[in-house]
């Protein structure tokens, strides 16, 4: 085992960078390939091109051993280790989109030359290593190996989640490379799981699955506790201490988005799908999340009568706090749904405005909440960021035309809001 690797990675996001500086924390040489040059001369500008708590500084601390570059030739011919990080982006209409994977296999396949371990790191489906490597061994006749290596990092932890993840799974059918590949890892204190490619792929599914499975699972239990005059907090008090079930993951709200669990639990249910197998508890799972948000706009209605004319403030439009993405984001769905009954939309959110104007407009983005609040008939929470929890609540009854507050993340204190005389409703709370 030499320990002197030198490592490319392919895709510059979320993934890329986090692995990239926290290899490089490790000792490593790393090149860092995109194809979006704008991204890259950021990049070699010291900038970040998106927020990600903790990322900027480690890149800052191992600038040294991180080279940005559009290059992709030259970071084939002269790296060891090859991380494929890029996205695989999917549409109701055309499914996953395989692109961009598949071009850096293409592109791996044309400038090989000589052993190279390439590292799936990209969430896929099962049988993409494969894919991978017909598409190199088209071209490329000498060994080379493939391996699968999921990520599990969440948008906003993703620095901690890399450092100090739960598990490391690494799937091939090379023990050489997955070896070599695990020693890449040897700082980091977790259970090494070493599995074959497409059980490594399915891992990553399944993971996303279940966890979306629990959203929505807590998502109708938290709708029935209204119909039965139950409370949600205290139910899921009840459930928590059974290791068995554990308390995470079961915040009821307004429905799972983001880039991950809306495309992986669908292609998931597809590949069910393809190979004949109808996964009918994943597609309630979805059915149900996409269903979540309409109850947010009954509640608006039941609130307000018809929606049209009336002056509502959302605050959030990441698909959740901490986090500047709107990809998938449902609060932006939700603003979709109220512009379409005619309401006329406020919204505030921390860090999230500028990539929200990008795909979101007819509605007016304030620079601070309380301007957002401003003669409003009613109060939307959507994202669970906690400026929005330590708002000074008596001032926001002031300048609010009327009381009313639908807490889409259970964000507040239910007993202080309606001493202060808001019409206060969550999500499935008495
Ligand atoms: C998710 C997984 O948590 C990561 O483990 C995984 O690596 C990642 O997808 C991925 O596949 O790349 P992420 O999408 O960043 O991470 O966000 P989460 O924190 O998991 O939240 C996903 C969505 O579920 C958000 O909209 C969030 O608001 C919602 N959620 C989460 C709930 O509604 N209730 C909860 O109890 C938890």
């Amino acid at each position: 085992m030499k320990n002197d690797y030198k490592i490319a990675i392919f895709g510059a996001g979320y993934v890329g960078l986090t692995t990239a500086s926290c290899l490089a924390k490790f000792g490593y040489n790393i090149t860092c390939v995109d194809i979006d040059k704008n991204r890259i001369s950021f990049l070699q500008k010291g900038k970040l091109p998106l927020f990600e708590p903790g990322l900027f500084d480690l890149l800052a601390k191992y600038k040294k051993r991180i080279n940005f570059t559009i290059n992709d030739k030259k970071a084939i011919r002269e790296n060891d280790i090859i991380f494929i990080t890029v996205d695989t982006p999917f549409s109701a209409k055309n499914g996953l989109n395989l692109v961009s994977v598949k071009n850096v296999a293409e592109k791996i396949a044309l400038n090989i030359n000589d052993y190279k371990i390439i590292v799936n790191k990209s969430t896929v489906p099962v049988g993409t290593a494969e894919l991978i490597k017909g598409i190199i061994k088209k071209r490329y006749k000498d060994k080379f190996d493939v391996v699968s290596n999921p990520e599990f990092l969440r948008e906003g932890m993703a620095v901690s989640d890399f450092l100090h993840p739960d598990r490391i799974v690494i799937g091939s059918d090379s023990r050489k490379a997955s070896q070599i590949v695990a020693y890449l890892y040897r700082k980091i204190k977790a259970p090494l799981v070493l599995v074959d490619a497409k059980s490594s792929e399915m891992i990553k599914y399944v993971a996303n699955a279940f966890l979306a499975t629990k959203i929505s699972f807590i998502n109708e239990i938290a709708n029935l506790c209204e119909y039965v005059g139950a409370d949600i907090d205290k139910v899921r008090e009840g459930i928590k201490y059974d290791p068995r079930i554990s308390g995470q993951f079961l915040n009821p709200g307004i429905g799972y988005g983001g880039s991950c669990f809306p495309k992986d639990t669908h292609a998931l249910a597809v590949t069910a799908g393809d190979h004949g197998y109808n996964f009918h508890l994943l597609r309630s799972v979805i059915e149900v999340n996409n269903k979540q948000r309409q109850r947010v706009i009954k509640k608006a209605e039941n609130l307000l009568g018809s929606l049209k004319g009336k002056n509502i403030t959302v605050l959030g439009l990441s698909f959740k706090g901490g986090s500047d993405d709107v990809r998938e984001s449902v609060a932006i769905r939700i603003i979709k749904d109220l512009k379409k009954k005619g309401a006329k939309i406020k919204a505030f959110d921390p860090k999230a405005i500028s990539n929200a104007q990008k795909i979101l407009s007819g509605i007016m983005y304030t620079t601070n909440t309380y301007e957002a609040l401003k003669n409003s008939d009613l109060l939307i929470i959507v994202t669970e960021w906690d400026e929005f929890k330590n708002l000074d609540f008596k001032r926001v009854k002031k300048i609010m035309k009327k009381p009313n507050i639908i807490d889409g993340r259970n964000l507040l204190n239910q007993s202080k809001m309606i001493r202060l005389g808001f019409n206060y409703y969550g999500i499935g709370r008495k």
